[in-house]
């Protein structure tokens, strides 16, 4: 069984690579680039995946799930500058992804259980623009930034 919890959190980002030029930021990543930043609605749909307890009929306490993606989510990033105030987006690129896969990282390991685990991040940047995450085995123990997720920084900014 499935059980997804929403929750959402206003934010400003700027998608630049600060080794690049200006006209290469601009090329990989248009108006997000400006470096005044914009701001954006984002929308977090986290999903765990287990069986109900035989007792008390859920796959997760909801409110102890609600005070996590209070704690986690919704208070590092609600309206703040990710690229200036929420670590380690002050290295890593903000993408809609980094963003995505970030937020697997923090709650990964407070939802781990014998009869429960982390399903999927499912972060909406805009109503028409989402990534699904479902933690990437080949790059546990990787830092964001390093390796494949650098190089992915560089696939795209939306908007
Ligand atoms: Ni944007």
């Amino acid at each position: 069984m499935i059980i997804t919890r929403k929750v959402e959190f206003s934010a400003s980002h700027v998608c630049r690579i600060p080794r690049l030029s200006e006209e290469e930021n601009r090329r990989i990543y248009g108006a997000s680039a400006n470096p005044n930043g914009h701001g954006h609605n984002y929308v977090v749909e986290v999903s765990l995946e287990g069986e109900p307890d035989a007792v008390t009929g859920m796959v997760f306490d909801l409110k102890e799930l609600k005070d996590l993606l209070n704690r986690e989510v919704v208070a590092p990033y609600d309206h703040r500058f990710l690229n200036y105030e929420a670590p380690p987006f002050d290295q890593v690129v903000p993408t809609t992804e980094n963003i995505a896969r970030e937020i697997w990282r923090r709650l990964e390991p407070h939802l781990r259980g014998a009869t429960r685990r982390l399903h999927s991040i499912r972060l909406y940047e805009t109503p028409d623009l989402f990534v699904d995450y479902f933690g990437d085995e080949q790059s546990s123990g990787e830092a964001p930034g390093s390796g494949e997720a650098a190089r992915s920084n560089e696939a795209k900014c939306s908007a």
